[in-house]
């Protein structure tokens, strides 16, 4: 298939190019580098840098097979302080591909959406089914995006899946997580381990769990870009079908620092902090739709193996 990965150049999406490029498929990355950066652009991909709004139609123009939309702004806590950034980023640029989709008539679209489009679990692990009730502006964005394509799918014809994604970490080879804000678990205590922070901080060790820390469902980047590959495979014209993608096991804060100890080596101290606002206690998928609809199943489900692929691509880009 002929692919556009927008995004392409970002942690998702930088990943899910690679594995399609491996694939066979022909890629196209569309990115404007507000938080990609063009060396993760995977070889045998082509690269057009540029806004969706201004530049997607042109592009579209030359005839796709299908669409991967994985350009978002992703931060919780900015999408609060700046909602502005988050209704125009997220829904009016969606908005804007998917009409340019129409114009062009490209036929498939999977869209990288959130957990966060559900907010406070009523029960847990969380099916598909289950209340959306986001409570930031980045989930509420993403989720009204779900909606739209909902209405374009049935309109227009697309074959439309939107992958609802957990907790994503580890890294593919030399692709892997590289915000210029880091706010993610993972990526932190690596940092702590290679001497760039002093420690990390729990925020809470006081909720309704185990060991009083947050539980969230870790899934390895290349587990979710190969249900990418797969829903593109199973997408149905005039249907928008969602799928939830995590491992389906919960791993608590604490577990995930202890993990890290283990594969780095280092003692990584940790200090409690207050709680975050907008965390709920306990965040774990069902994802027995993706396994029953599209055949997947997380490969690589084990949080040592996630951890490890972080640190082997963290030291790697630390030069360590
Ligand atoms: N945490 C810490 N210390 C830190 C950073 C995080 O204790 O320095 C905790 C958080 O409180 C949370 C857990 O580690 O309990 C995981 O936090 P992350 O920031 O790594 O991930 P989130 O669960 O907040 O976010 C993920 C996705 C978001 C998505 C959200 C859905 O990364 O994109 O799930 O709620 F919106």
């Amino acid at each position: 298939m002929k692919l556009l990965v927008t995004g392409g150049a970002g942690y998702v999406g930088s990943t899910c190019s690679a594995r399609l490029v491996e694939a066979g498929h022909e890629v196209v990355v569309l990115d404007d580098l507000s938080t990609g950066h063009a060396d993760a652009v995977p070889a045998g991909a082509r690269f057009v840098e540029g806004d969706i709004d201004d530049v997607a139609g042109e592009v579209l123009a030359e005839g796709f097979d299908g669409v991967v939309h994985c350009a978002a702004k992703s931060l919780v806590g900015e999408s609060m302080e700046n909602p502005a950034k988050y209704w125009h980023g997220n829904v009016v640029t969606s908005l804007n591909l998917l009409d340019a989709m129409v114009r062009h008539s490209t036929p498939r679209l999977v869209f990288s959406s959130t957990a966060a489009t559900y907010g406070e679990p009523e029960s847990s692990p969380i099916a598909e089914t289950a209340t959306t009730r986001p409570t930031n502006t980045y989930g509420a964005t993403k989720l009204a995006i779900d909606h739209a394509i909902t209405s374009y799918a049935t309109a227009h014809g697309i074959a439309a899946v939107s992958l609802r994604y957990f907790n994503v970490a580890g890294a593919h080879g030399e692709l892997g997580e590289r915000h210029a804000v880091e706010t993610h678990i993972i990526p932190i205590v690596l940092q702590v381990a290679l001497g760039q922070r002093e420690q990390v901080q729990i925020y809470g060790d006081d909720w309704p769990t185990e060991d009083g820390t947050c539980v969230r469902d870790y899934i390895h980047v290349v587990d979710l870009a190969d249900a990418h590959l797969l829903a593109l495979e199973h997408a149905v014209p005039n249907e928008h079908r969602i799928y939830n993608l995590g491992n389906g096991t919960g791993f608590s804060v604490k577990q995930v620092i202890d993990t890290c100890r283990e594969v780095t080596g280092h003692p990584i101290p940790a200090v409690v902090a207050p709680r975050r606002a907008g965390d709920p206690a306990v965040l774990v998928a069902s994802s027995e739709r993706a396994r029953a609809d599209l055949g997947w199943k997380p490969e690589r489900a084990d949080l040592t193996t996630i951890v490890q692929d972080a640190w082997t691509f963290t030291r790697a880009r630390a030069g360590a």
